[in-house]
């Protein structure tokens, strides 16, 4: 017998997983197969395969006549940029993807070597969920992947693909990870489908409308980028990987090379509107302040009042989180600051500096927010700054008013610098609320009371609508020229490059939930 011939045609064998027909069907659903993501998702030719014989050890409902090498899941390391990452990619095509013992066992195998190695995994979800046949076992493996999301959280990076279904418990191992992709119309992620919804809520609901790309970037939150299709999103995936680092101990790559265009520092200056109640997009703001076309935004459709992604400067990665004038003229309310904070502790996490740029009138007032617990949520930003040690500087635009301008990044936070612009007003509240508080009497009483409040307003607006009440007490590092603001940032991160700053002795905080 030809030895080598026979595991020549095992690999072979492994390789169709689930057959011609069922990858025919996949195709046509227009879905890679496992492997054909994975070479799209790594650099030519690097991925290196574990586990392609492994069979499942199960002989209950004819499984025992259905063994496929591999068990529905691809496993293995290979390359990004040149730079170690950890693989799994579930195949649909051998019995849906389903995760039985020992696909999960494979599953852990890799994740167990990526957080030895200290390197990121990505994995590639396309699975009909727990294998029904084999029961608990199936149900443990689940829980050995969610114990190692748990485990690498913070300490390596996690992304999790959805392209496919990924339903029922399964859900949380992507939920774990610190980024989730989503396909458009051809994946789906929920707790219980449509026919249990429609039995328990008599709720009538599509897949895609409950758990598809859109509902989860809109309404949930839960899927940070949507992508057109598997080809785009795994573009995608490489792309977010250049701005991470390896690990919690190492720095995210600083290529020497970067491009901007200096019409950027003209326009900068010119983006604010001449009435400050007026709305701009934070977004041109931003762009003008950072590499040409570096931003990668974070959850683009969900709580769009803040902006949060990554950006570089001068080669140098940035996370920053900004309010958005453009959308509830940036205020901050439940969904924001949840966004907000997990993004500040995902980049403290992973040293990655923060840029806050500031322009908010406050936190939204109302029954709805304050029922659903904007107490607790506005806290978790303010705890996400609070405790983050990495470089973190603050350029106030506009407007930083109450709660919200200390919850913002600011000096006293922790913030290490803080810059304004002259057209910054950091004050408790905007000067017409203010007024009428304060000078409720003396308005009341006037002889034209609404000549009186105006007179008043402007009188608190002389005081502290400007920066520098903030910069005489030191709130304020400096005061700057929109057209400054890049360099001052460049010369900033630069300075700022050795900070050291460790949090008192202690098992982990307590972040309000
Ligand atoms: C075993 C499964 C399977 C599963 C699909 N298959 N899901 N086999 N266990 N969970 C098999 C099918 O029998 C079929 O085999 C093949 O995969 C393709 O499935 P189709 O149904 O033909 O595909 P499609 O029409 O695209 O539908 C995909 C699907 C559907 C929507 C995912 O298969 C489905 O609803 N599956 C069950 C989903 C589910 O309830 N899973 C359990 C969730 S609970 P053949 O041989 O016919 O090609 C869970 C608990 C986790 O996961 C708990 C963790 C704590």
């Amino acid at each position: 017998m030809d030895l080598n011939k026979q595991l020549i045609d095992k690999r072979e064998a492994s390789k169709l997983g689930g057959g011609a027909d069922r990858i025919a069907k996949q195709h046509e659903k227009s879905k890679l197969t496992a492997r054909e993501r994975i070479n799209l998702l790594l650099d030519e030719n690097s991925f290196q395969e574990m586990g392609m014989f492994v069979e499942h050890r199960s002989d209950s409902f004819g499984l025992e006549k259905n063994k496929i090498p591999g068990d529905g899941v691809v496993t293995g390391y290979g390359t990004i940029h040149g730079r170690t990452v950890y693989v799994f990619s579930q195949d649909f095509t051998v019995l849906g993807g389903s995760l039985s013992e020992t696909h999960a066992e494979k599953i852990c195998k890799v994740m167990d070597l990526a957080i030895k190695n200290r390197a990121p995994i990505i994995g590639l979800n396309d699975s009909g969920g727990a294998r029904i046949q084999e029961g608990v076992v199936s149900l443990a493996g689940y829980a050995d992947i969610f114990y190692r999301n748990t485990l690498a959280s913070g300490s390596i990076p996690q992304l999790s693909v959805v392209m496919g279904p990924c339903a029922g418990g399964a859900v949380y191992s992507p939920a774990l990870t610190d980024f989730i992709f989503m396909v458009e119309d051809t994946s789906y992620m929920f707790v219980t489908g449509p026919n249990v919804v429609k039995t328990v809520t008599h709720e009538e609901v599509t897949s895609e409308d409950l758990g598809g790309a859109k509902a989860h970037a809109e309404k949930s939150g839960v899927n940070h980028f949507t992508s057109q299709n598997d080809v785009t999103v795994l573009h995608e995936v490489r792309d977010l990987m250049s701005y991470l680092p390896q690990n919690c101990e190492t720095f995210a790559p600083h290529p020497t090379k970067f491009e901007f265009n200096p019409s950027k520092l003209d326009k900068i200056g010119s983006i604010l509107p001449a009435n400050s109640t007026l709305p701009y997009d934070m977004r041109e703001v931003i762009d003008c302040m950072i590499d040409d076309n570096s931003f990668r935004e974070v959850h683009k459709d969900f709580a769009t009042n803040i902006v949060v992604g990554f950006a570089r400067i001068e080669g140098r990665t940035i996370g920053v989180v900004a309010n958005q004038p453009a959308s509830l003229a940036g205020v901050l309310d439940i969904d924001a600051s949840r966004k907000g904070a997990r993004f500040v502790r995902f980049c403290d996490a992973f040293n990655i500096p923060l840029l806050c740029v500031e322009d908010v009138p406050g936190f939204l007032p109302g029954t709805d927010q304050e029922w659903r617990g904007i107490i607790s949520h506005g806290a978790k930003l303010l705890y996400a700054f609070s405790e983050a040690t990495v470089p973190r500087i603050t350029v106030i635009t506009r407007k930083a008013y109450g709660g919200a301008f200390d919850v913002m990044n600011s000096k006293n936070i922790g913030a290490d610098l803080n810059f304004a612009w002259p057209t910054a007003e950091i004050a408790v509240m905007g000067a017409k609320g203010a007024a009428e508080i304060i000078f409720k009497r003396e308005i009341a009483t006037a002889e034209n009371p609404e000549a009186k409040w105006k007179e008043k307003e402007q009188e608190y607006a002389d005081m502290f609508a400007n920066p520098y009440k903030a910069a005489e007490r030191g709130f304020v590092d400096d005061v700057i020229l929109p057209s400054e603001t890049r360099s001052k940032l460049a010369a900033a991160f630069k300075m700022l490059e050795g900070k050291k700053e460790e949090l008192p002795t202690k098992k982990h905080g307590n972040i309000p939930l």
